[in-house]
């Protein structure tokens, strides 16, 4: 069930990157704490047409804790495997990669695009933009060890470290010079946080000045929005971070609204009540049931935010320390919820389940209207 939109459609769309041909180009944004391999596969099946783990330590006296082995598993997920690692040291972060690869990833994500990450006692993330000749020894370390693997690699960025000192252009040159294969650009510069509103245009002069592909990425909420950032950056594919935390399914929303201009109903409560419920068991395979039960509550809070009762449900359910009794309280939640109405309403559908940073903005509300209609 499809209403019509006017707007003019965008073509299906494919992409590389290196060796790897995806499906789409709709990426789920890496997000520590979030998009673990569970919400990935989650992800990828609703449309994803690319994922990147949560990011990696460099540390090596980390890689055997319990958290970064558990980063580390791609047991049965889909391919491209992507890993991203984060750290402030050429060659640790160039040991990472290796690590990494060794472990099935298939390509390598450097991460300069996290607002706060210490490592070593250093900032690592978006604040290596400031330290231009650190960044660059650490793309070309990295690069180096994934060389003779044939693994490809990418670097995610935001558009600078602060306002008047917006520096993708030249890192992002540089990087390309030195044999990175993709780039995504977060609008926002480190000094923001999630502060204020993404801007696109220092994306469009980052995809200006590559060739390889780039990655527009920020405040991407909805069809249109993907639409528009994809339109006024000339970027090669949108990553859609927050506005997928609770609403995996924005995917296949945005790729049914690129391939024919018009918009996907809303899913049935009966397919999110099955789709929760899956990915409550995957998540729980995981982490085991005591850590599960509890690092679960953040995913059923954000599906259940914007739902009629949502709120009241989530505190209650935050009582529950086992596995069966937050799936038959899930359950019983989606089976009250289906009596009343057969598809999640529409404005809740556009809400963001995000928990950290802004929400992206909401759809207005007339398009709402168009989409309840459907
Ligand atoms: C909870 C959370 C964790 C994040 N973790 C990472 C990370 O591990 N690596 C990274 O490059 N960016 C990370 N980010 C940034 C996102 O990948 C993305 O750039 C940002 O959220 C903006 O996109 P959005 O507006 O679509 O959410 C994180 C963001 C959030 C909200």
């Amino acid at each position: 069930m499809t209403s019509r939109f006017s707007a003019a459609r965008t073509a299906p769309f494919f992409m590389n990157i290196g060796p790897y041909a995806l499906t789409n180009k709709l990426f789920v944004a890496p997000m520590a704490g979030v998009t673990d391999r569970p919400f990935r596969q989650l992800c990828k099946k609703l449309g994803a047409g690319y994922a990147v783990s949560e990011m990696v330590t460099s540390r090596r006296d980390l890689w055997d804790t319990l958290k970064t082995s558990r980063r580390a598993n791609h047991e049965g997920e889909t391919a491209p495997i992507a890993v991203q690692i984060a750290g402030t040291d050429a060659q640790m972060m160039a040991e990472a990669a290796a690590y990494n690869v060794d472990r099935g990833a298939q390509i390598i994500d450097i991460n300069m695009g996290c607002p706060a990450k210490k490592v070593c006692n250093k900032w690592a993330g978006s604040a290596l933009m400031q330290d231009e000749t650190l960044a660059l020894q650490i793309v070309a370390a990295v690069v180096a060890a994934c060389a003779p693997h044939n693994v490809p690699v990418t670097l995610k960025m935001r558009t600078g470290w602060a306002q008047g000192h917006k520096n993708a252009v030249t890192i992002a040159r540089a990087a390309e010079s030195a044999g990175v294969q993709m780039v995504t650009v977060h609008g926002r510069t480190r000094e923001q946080g999630y502060k204020g509103c993404a801007e696109y245009d220092t994306i469009a002069a980052v995809k200006a000045a590559l060739r390889i592909p780039v990655v527009a990425n920020g405040d991407i909420n909805s069809p249109e929005k993907a639409r528009d950032v994809l339109t006024c950056t000339g970027a090669d594919a949108v990553m859609i971070g927050r506005a997928a935390q609770g609403r995996p399914w924005i995917f296949r929303e945005v790729a049914h609204f690129m391939a024919t201009g018009t918009y996907l109903a809303p899913p049935l409560v009966a397919e999110v009540k099955r789709l929760l419920l899956d990915h409550l068991l995957d998540h729980y395979a995981l982490y085991g049931e005591f850590t599960g039960v509890r690092t679960a509550r953040k995913h059923i809070g954000w599906y259940l935010k914007t739902l009629p009762g949502g709120e009241a449900f989530r505190v209650r359910m935050n009582g529950l320390e086992a596995c069966q009794a937050q799936l038959q309280a899930v359950g019983d939640f989606f089976d009250d919820l289906g009596v009343r109405m057969d598809r999640i309403p529409a404005n809740a559908e556009m809400g963001t389940g995000s928990g950290s940073g802004p929400a992206p903005e909401r759809m207005n509300k007339d398009k709402n209207k168009e989409v309840a209609a459907a």
